[in-house]
């Protein structure tokens, strides 16, 4: 056996390299061919049923708005439900024929096979998952008072997708269905203080990256990476070190810094566009792929950048004097970088 991993170290190298010298041009060139075909030939979802979980803000309520402009019916998912009625009511009057509104803790395995359950009981079929609500934890690992408080990130980011899909995968596998999962720039971003937020977006990646293989083409999936994109997530609003949700605004600038947030409308609009012309893997602003470039080349620089912005103070006494708020707050960044939405305290309530 060690003779055998001794020939694999010697042999996969230079394997590895003339097969991609061969075979990744071609299959760069057959990829663009498709692509312009695909913007052509873009899925038409006018008709077709939609379930969007965490629908009752931000990103997800604004693929509720895209989805509804195209025609399709909604099933709309989230614990506030007064807030999801409003968003429904907007469907309908943009162009949806028929939303439905279910309120769901998708961290509760039977509450995500109810929702299944009543969308394809109200709709008859399900074309398309929208796996969209998330939470963050902002503070550091060794900061948490009772480290089983942060387990509602995972709860919800990664077994809430999770358990959804195994509910809806017989659905969509009856209608050649299609997975749109918000996962985050932050899976592949070690951003200090998101620790369990950034794993649970990076597990999401491996998981439907397995799912691709399980489904094969029956199931077509959509890894979505955003950067920071303006909603209640960048308000402020995450779980503490003592376990609660709470919107801080500091600690919010602490994170973000100089970071561009994106427009929630924008990136909404992208998402959805570039999901229906068969994407696999969307990231927006598309210019925070390159920091996945970095990542992969230099991952040293990565982790320096972000200690340094995020985690070194200076010319302050307060552990909030980050270099990157420090020079936020100096040049005023916070009126050019930050949408008018997030720099409000007031989150939506039911
Ligand atoms: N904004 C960003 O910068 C950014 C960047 C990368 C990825 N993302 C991801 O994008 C997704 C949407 O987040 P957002 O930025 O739009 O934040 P948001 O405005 O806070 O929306 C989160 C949504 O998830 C729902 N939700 C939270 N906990 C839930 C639970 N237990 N059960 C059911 N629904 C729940 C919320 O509804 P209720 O509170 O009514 O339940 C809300 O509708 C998240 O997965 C997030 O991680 C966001």
């Amino acid at each position: 056996m060690d003779l055998v991993n001794i020939f694999m170290n010697l042999a996969a190298p230079p394997f590895t390299f003339f097969a991609m010298l061969l075979f990744l041009p071609p299959w760069t060139f057959f990829k663009f061919c498709l692509r312009i075909l695909r913007t052509v030939f873009s899925e038409d979802v006018s008709g077709k049923v939609v379930l969007i979980t965490g629908a009752s803000s931000g990103i997800g309520e604004h693929l509720a708005y895209e989805y509804a402009s195209r025609g399709a019916r909604l099933a709309l998912s989230a614990r506030r439900e007064d807030l999801l009625r409003r968003v429904a009511d907007r469907c309908l009057q943009i162009g949806s024929p028929d939303v439905i509104v279910i309120r769901t803790d998708v961290s509760d395995a039977h509450d995500c096979k109810r929702t299944v359950d009543q969308t394809v009981h109200h709709f008859k079929r399900l074309d398309h998952l929208v796996n969209n609500a998330g939470i963050s934890q902002v503070c550091m690992l060794e900061e948490a008072d009772e480290i089983t408080n942060l387990r509602p990130v995972m709860d919800i980011n990664f077994w809430g997708s999770v358990y959804t899909t195994k509910f809806a995968a017989p659905h969509l596998r009856n209608c050649g269905g299609r997975i749109i999962v918000l996962s985050s720039s932050a899976s592949w971003i070690p951003l200090p203080r998101m620790s369990l937020y950034n794993a649970s977006k990076a597990a999401l990646v491996q998981f439907y990256e397995t799912m691709r293989v399980e489904f094969g083409s029956d199931v077509k999936i959509t890894i979505v990476t955003p950067g920071f994109i303006e909603s209640e997530l960048t308000q402020g609003k995450f779980l503490s070190h003592e376990g609660k949700m709470v919107v801080d605004h500091v600690t919010r600038d602490m994170q973000v810094n100089l970071s561009p947030v994106g427009k929630v409308e924008t990136t909404a609009r992208a998402i959805v566009k570039q999901a229906l012309r068969g994407e696999r893997y969307v990231t927006e602003p598309s210019w925070m792929k390159m920091s996945y470039v970095w990542k992969v080349l230099w991952p040293e620089a990565v982790e320096w950048v972000n200690r340094l912005m995020c985690m070194t103070t200076i010319g302050g006494e307060s552990r909030h004097d980050t270099v990157g708020k420090r020079i936020m707050d100096m040049v005023g960044g916070r009126g050019i970088l930050y949408p008018a939405s997030i720099q409000s305290s007031e989150i939506k309530s039911d």
